[in-house]
């Protein structure tokens, strides 16, 4: 069983995506106070994030999971280093070569493909690692976030009744998967 290593940066012509670090501690806090009323009903990090130190104390845990090869978290950049948002690959099994992708924008990002082209930055690297399969999963509710996953070929496997607690309401959670197509 090969372990998944992903490189620190993945970039094409319009966004960067960089590992994780406390160079952008001080954007990534600025603007998730700024977008809590965006961010909130789907992220439930958001609320706990009360200050910078704690956008800090949370790097410091994406640095220890990357090195553990648990979760690989990028900062997504534009071409002036300002953060647009983030990107992650989650629930990450070797042994099955799969995991599951994740991602929010800045409210002002929205709508110009953002988190689309870095999806498909990250899902080609971890197909060429022989992964077989990324999800996404998202609230039902969540249109823009189940769009994102229709817009880039993820299949619709099934909606998953009441199995996510936000806030204390039971809420449907969508699942979509996008197989390896070099997978045989
Ligand atoms: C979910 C979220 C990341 C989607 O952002 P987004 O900008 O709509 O997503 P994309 O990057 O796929 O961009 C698609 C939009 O850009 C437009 N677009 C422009 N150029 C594009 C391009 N080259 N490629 C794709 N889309 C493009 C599309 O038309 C679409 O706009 P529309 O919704 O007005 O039709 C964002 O709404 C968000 O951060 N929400 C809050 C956090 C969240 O819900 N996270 C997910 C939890 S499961």
């Amino acid at each position: 069983m090969k372990k998944l290593i992903l490189p620190e940066t993945l970039s094409n012509e319009t966004i960067t995506l960089k590992r994780h670090n406390h160079l952008y501690d001080e954007q990534l806090f600025k603007y998730i106070d700024a977008n809590r009323a965006h961010l909130h009903p789907w992220l439930f990090w958001v609320d706990g994030t009360k200050t910078i130190e704690n956008t800090s104390k949370t790097t410091d845990f994406f640095i220890e999971q990357w090195q553990a090869g648990n979760n690989f978290a990028y900062v997504l950049l534009d071409n002036h280093n300002d953060v647009l948002g983030t990107i992650d690959f989650h629930d990450i099994n070797n042994e099955d070569r799969c995991g599951a992708i994740g991602y929010w924008l800045r409210k002002d990002k929205t709508g110009h493909g953002y988190v689309s082209s870095a999806l498909k930055l990250l899902e080609n690297e971890i197909f060429k690692q022989d992964f077989v399969r990324i999800t996404i999963t998202c609230d039902s509710l969540n249109t823009a976030s189940s769009a994102v996953a229709v817009r880039n070929q993820y299949d619709y496997e099934g909606c998953n009744k009441k199995a996510l607690n936000a806030y204390g309401e039971l809420h449907d959670r969508l699942l979509y998967a996008k197989i390896n197509p070099n997978h045989k």
